[in-house]
């Protein structure tokens, strides 16, 4: 049942600090400050009353690939569909900006498959995003002419 008082918004600078905290305590790959500065414009942010509790990522790999990064919702709000809501974001702001696939390397591919994301065959995925495969990590995949939602947030 998604929650009605959630806020989906682009992240900002000052947001920087909260979802580091929300990316570690989900225990997903760490991202430092810098990282998460530099690439402010890439991420997502589900909040519930101006507090941070749902984090995204979509970078762009190349012109073919986008990647989904850093999902996390805080432990409190899990089962609401924020996490599910914020996937949507991610895969629509993907297709908006022409990406043909959406990739990710999650060791919850279950969680994914409901968005039509299958599991990467091996070197199916271009070779720079090994930096996001951590160990127990399993490659996704899902070809973004199957999106055929529109998101407004
Ligand atoms: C995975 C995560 C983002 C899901 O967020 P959420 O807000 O609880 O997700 P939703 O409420 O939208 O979940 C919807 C569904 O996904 C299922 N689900 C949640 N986590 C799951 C998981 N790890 N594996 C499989 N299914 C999962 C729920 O049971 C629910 O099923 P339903 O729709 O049939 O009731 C959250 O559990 C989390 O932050 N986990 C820790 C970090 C993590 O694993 N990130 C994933 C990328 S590595």
């Amino acid at each position: 049942m998604p929650s009605p008082n959630i806020v989906y918004c682009k992240a900002r600078v000052s947001d920087a600090a909260e979802i580091k905290l929300l990316i570690d305590n989900a225990r997903i790959l760490s991202r430092s400050i810098d990282d998460i500065l530099h690439e402010i414009r890439s991420f997502f942010v589900a909040k519930d009353s101006g507090r941070i509790v749902g984090v995204i990522a979509v970078d762009i790999i190349d012109s073919d690939y986008a990647e989904l990064r850093s999902l996390a919702v805080n432990q409190g709000f899990r089962g609401k569909g924020i996490g599910t809501r914020l996937v949507e974001l991610a895969l629509y702001e993907a297709k908006l900006l022409d990406a043909r696939h959406a990739v990710g390397f999650t060791k919850s591919p279950d969680f994914f498959r409901k968005f039509k994301f299958r599991v990467a065959k091996d070197n199916e995925l271009p070779e720079s995003l090994k930096k996001s495969c951590i160990s127990g990590c399993t490659g996704i995949v899902i070809n973004l002419d199957e999106i055929d939602y529109v998101i407004k947030y």
